[in-house]
């Protein structure tokens, strides 16, 4: 460690000659990461078009440098190549931000990729799992399971990297009874700003963990988590139903029966969502017995006006895979792609003129519209939800009350997105927020849905709530020179 910080230093020394055009930086930090031997793809190779292609290809970024370290040392040694030629420094784990945050939300950044940390160890006597951030969903499922039947909360597709899902939330179809991703983390390995590793846990600098959790990007690179498991559940029912939509009216009824039964009623073990596009599906899956499910289901479903669906029993990788939209086991290249912009809201409640408002919406501007849209509503907060059963501010993650999780995606299936299209998704949310002013009603985004169309004052505003000024309060502790920056992250 010593003899690091001295080649680091002398660095430093060297590069301040020639900090003045971004191009000798760029060289500058070159030569740092190949003096410090630090792995990257070089500029223009085969590796390094691929790797910089996001997941959503209306938004790409030309980043200064891309490494793609080996060692907990050698992301060490990047954020200080990083940090003394004054580039900021991203971690990437999956690439799936829909800002692609992932590849810094701007140009200029060095992106440390985090796909080579990506073992999963289980602790099966303390139901425990460390796993590397680089990860991706699909893998990491199956990886648990093969280790005494072990899971973990996480999102439903299976190409999702572990390191922003978990840092910044993690919704999934069993998030009602066990919460969250980040709600499960005992503990994160972190490369801080200065490049000191430190664990962040309840015990161990906790303001760090709590940082961690709801807005991890921009406090340090987490090379691995410690999780609590749970063993899987087996013999779930999942379920699919597919309302035929024909009127603003019959959207109004549906939602307003589904909103009032997730606040008050929905229990634990049922997980359920609302998918309008060109048809309508309401799915899920009920961890318990078919008598119980169709004991929990039938009087909502008599209030929503559906019947006739699809019922199934799945074994837990079933499950996943019903919800995945292919094979959980994911390539070593990843190459599957979208190109979409994308909103989310999180309303603590949407008020019966919000209802109406987003059904008028939909009817007079969403039903004709010929691209690939959808507006997915999840079941997510509510009277027993694990997801509200933590307070507030005992995390980042401020969505607690959040009755649904919304978000709102309009995709080209080729070609590029006309970013005039984008009043289509502002113009639906506008509508419910016109509806939903000064009614005491909370619409916080997700950072996870990360939309681009917010400001950064925005951004900071809807993404963190009333956790925000918490949040900047810590990033100036634990990374006052601004080093893990972006668009919009906290500190930006
Ligand atoms: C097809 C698809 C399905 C999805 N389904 C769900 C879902 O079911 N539930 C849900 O909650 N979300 C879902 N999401 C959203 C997803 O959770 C976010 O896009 C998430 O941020 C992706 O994480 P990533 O590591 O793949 O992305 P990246 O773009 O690599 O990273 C996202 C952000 O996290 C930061 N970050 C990543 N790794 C680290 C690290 N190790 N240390 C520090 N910062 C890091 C990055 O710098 C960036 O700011 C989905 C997204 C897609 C594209
Ligand atoms: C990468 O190469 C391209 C093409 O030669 C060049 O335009 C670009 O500036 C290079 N980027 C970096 C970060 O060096
Ligand atoms: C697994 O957890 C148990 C119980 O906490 C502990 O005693 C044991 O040392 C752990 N095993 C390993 C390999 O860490
Ligand atoms: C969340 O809702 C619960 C009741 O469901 C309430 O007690 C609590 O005050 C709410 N918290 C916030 C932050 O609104
Ligand atoms: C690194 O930063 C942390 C947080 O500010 C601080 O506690 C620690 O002492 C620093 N380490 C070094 C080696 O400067």
């Amino acid at each position: 460690m010593g003899s690091l910080t001295y080649i680091v230093a002398s660095l430093g020394v060297l590069v301040s000659i020639t900090e003045a055009s971004s191009l000798s930086k760029r060289a500058a930090l070159d030569t740092c990461l190949s003096t410090l031997k630090v792995p990257i793809y070089a500029n223009g190779s085969a590796d390094y078009t691929q790797a910089i292609k996001p997941f959503n290809l209306r938004v790409t970024f030309k980043p200064a440098a891309y490494a793609v370290p080996l060692t907990v040392q050698d992301v060490q040694n990047a954020v200080s190549c990083g940090s003394i030629n004054g580039i900021q420094v991203t971690a990437k784990s999956g690439g799936h931000s829909y800002g692609s945050h992932g590849l810094g939300g701007e140009d200029g950044h060095l992106i440390v990729d985090m796909k080579n940390f990506n073992t999963v160890t289980v602790n099966q006597t303390a139901q425990t799992a460390v796993i590397g951030t680089g990860g991706r969903l699909g893998n990491i499922a199956t990886a648990l399971y093969n280790q005494g039947k072990q899971a973990i909360s996480h999102g439903t597709c299976p190409g999702v990297g572990l390191g922003g899902l978990s840092l910044h939330g993690g919704y999934g179809l069993i998030s009602r009874s066990k919460g969250l991703t980040l709600d499960n983390i005992l503990e994160a390995t972190v490369v801080l700003a200065n490049s000191s590793v430190v664990t962040a846990s309840e015990t161990q600098n906790p303001e760090l963990f709590w940082a961690l959790r709801g807005a991890g990007a921009a406090f340090g690179i987490v090379t691995n988590f410690k999780f609590k498991t749970f063993t899987a559940p087996e013999n779930n029912i999942v379920f699919q139903y597919y309302p035929s939509l024909n009127s603003p009216e019959q959207l109004v009824t549906l939602l307003t029966a589904m909103q009032d039964f997730t606040r008050n009623s929905q229990p634990p073990e049922l997980n359920m969502r609302l998918f309008l596009s060109s048809f309508t599906s309401f799915s899920g899956v009920y961890y318990g017995s078919r008598a119980d499910f169709d004991k929990v289901m039938n009087p909502l479903l008599a209030k929503m006006g559906v019947s006739g669906g699809l019922i199934t029993t799945n074994s837990w990788l079933n499950t996943l895979t019903s919800f995945s939209n292919g094979a959980l086991a994911q390539p070593a290249v990843y190459d599957t792609h979208e190109t979409f912009f994308s909103k989310s809201l999180m309303p603590s409640y949407l008020t019966p003129a919000a209802i109406t408002a987003l059904a008028n919406y939909w009817n007079a501007n969403a039903r004709s519209n010929s691209r690939a849209w959808y507006l997915l509503f999840d079941s997510h907060a509510g009277a027993n939800s694990a997801i509200s059963k933590i307070a507030r501010d005992a995390t980042a993650y401020s969505h607690r009350n959040a009755t649904f999780k919304m978000q709102f995606y309009d995709r080209v299936n080729s070609g590029t997105y006309d970013p005039t299209w984008q009043s289509f998704l502002n113009g639906w949310v506008k509508v419910i927020e016109d509806a939903s002013a000064n009614q005491g009603v909370d619409l916080g985004m997700y950072i996870n849905y990360a939309d681009t169309s917010l400001s950064k004052d925005e951004a900071h505003k809807r993404y963190w709530l009333g956790n925000y000024d918490r949040l900047a309060q810590a990033k100036a502790i634990w990374d006052p020179r601004r080093t893990f920056e972006g668009p919009q992250l906290v500190g930006s």
